[in-house]
C-alpha cells in the first residue's frame, strides 16, 4: 500500500502489544520475518521495546526492507516531550529512525483543560520529527472524526489513523472520514483479539475458501482497503495470518461480512482517564 507522502507499507504488519520483553518477543520477530512479514507494529507502552528492537536488529534483514511503528504514549503528549519521547524509543530500540511514528490516543477534557491545545502541540512535535527525518512518516490512533479535524489545518495531516477495525466493528464514519483525506487506516485487533474465531459465519466461510476463520478476518479487512496488524507469538498463527494474499473473498460473501453482527468492545476516547 502507499501513504499519502508517496512512502511504501507492506500489505500486512506484525502487531506486539501484550508481547512479552524477553525470548518470546525475539523469537516471535525471527519467526515473522522468517515467515515474510517486513512490517512491525510497536508501541512504548507495549513495554517491550528492548527485546523487539534487539530482535530487528539481529533479524538478518536490512533495515531499510523493514517497516517499524512506533507510538507516542498518553503520558508523552505536548511538543517537547513528545520529541524526548521518540528519541528515547529509538534509543530504547537500537534504531536510527521509525517508518511511521503515531500518536497513540488523543488527549480529551477529562484529563486536560485544552485537549485540542495538548492534540495541535502533540502533532507540531510530529511533523517536526518528519521533518528532521527520524520518522519517514507520521499519523495518529484511536483519533475520530473530531479529533483529526482539531489538526487537519496544520502543515502536515496524518498519513495514517489506527483504529479498532474488523468483521462486525466497522467504525464507518471515521473510515469513510479518512478515505477521503488520503489518511491509510490500519486495522488494530483485526481478529478482535480471537474472540471472532468462533463466529459461525466466519467459520461457514473458511471452509467455503478452504482457508481459517482468521485469515477469513484478515483478508475481508485486506479488500476493504485497510491495513491489518495481526499479533501472534504462535509459529504457526504467525504463518498462518501472513497467508493471505492467494484467493479473494467474492462480493455476496464480502457483503454478508459487512452485515455481520458481533458483540464488540471499543474504548471511547473522550472517556479515557489516562
Ligand atoms: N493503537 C492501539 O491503540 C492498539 C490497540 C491494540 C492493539 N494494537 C496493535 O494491533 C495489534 C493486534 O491487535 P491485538 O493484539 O489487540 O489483537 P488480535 O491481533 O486481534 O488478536 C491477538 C490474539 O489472537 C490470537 N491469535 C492470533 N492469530 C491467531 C490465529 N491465527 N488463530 C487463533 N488465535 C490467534 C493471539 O494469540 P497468541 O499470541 O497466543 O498466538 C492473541 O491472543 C497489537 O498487537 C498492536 O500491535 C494497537
Amino acid at each position: 500500500m502507499k501513504l499519502r507522502n508517496g512512502n511504501e507499507i507492506p500489505d500486512i504488519g506484525f502487531g506486539t502489544w501484550k508481547t512479552p520483553n524477553d525470548e518470546i518477543a525475539l523469537k516471535a520477530v525471527q519467526c515473522a520475518i522468517d515467515c515474510g512479514y517486513r512490517h512491525i507494529d510497536g508501541a512504548y507502552i507495549y513495554k517491550n521495546e528492548e527485546m523487539i528492537g534487539k530482535a530487528i536488529r539481529n533479524c538478518g534483514i536490512k533495515r531499510e526492507e523493514l517497516f517499524i511503528t512506533n507510538k507516542v504514549w498518553n503520558s508523552q503528549r505536548g511538543y517537547q516531550s513528545t520529541l524526548q519521547a521518540l528519541d528515547r524509543s529509538l534509543e530504547t530500540m537500537g534504531l536510527d529512525y521509525f517508518d511511521l511514528y503515531l500518536i497513540h490516543w488523543p488527549a480529551n477534557s477529562l484529563m486536560y483543560e485544552n485537549p485540542v491545545e495538548v492534540n495541535r502541540q502533540t502533532w507540531q512535535a510530529m511533523i517536526d520529527a518528519y521533518k528532521q527525518g527520524k520518522v519517514k512518516a507520521i499519523g495518529v490512533s484511536n483519533f475520530r472524526i473530531h479529533h483529526l479535524e482539531q489538526i487537519m489545518d496544520m502543515e502536515i495531516i496524518p498519513m495514517v489513523n489506527q483504529i479498532k477495525y474488523h468483521p462486525g466493528l466497522l467504525q464507518k464514519e471515521v473510515v469513510d472520514y479518512c478515505k477521503e483525506n488520503d489518511i491509510l487506516v490500519e486495522a488494530y485487533s483485526p481478529l478482535a483479539r480471537s474472540a471472532l474465531l468462533d463466529n459461525d459465519i466466519i467459520n461457514e466461510l473458511a471452509q467455503k475458501y478452504h482457508k481459517t476463520p482468521s485469515q477469513i478476518c484478515l483478508r475481508y479487512i485486506y479488500q476493504n482497503d485497510i491495513l491489518p496488524l495481526p499479533k501472534s507469538v504462535t509459529p504457526s498463527r504467525i504463518q498462518e495470518n501472513i497467508n493471505i494474499f492467494d484467493f479473494e473473498i467474492g462480493k455476496a460473501d464480502m457483503d454478508r461480512l459487512d452485515a455481520l453482527k458481533v458483540d464488540y468492545e471499543l474504548q471511547d476516547p473522550d472517556t479515557m482517564e489516562r
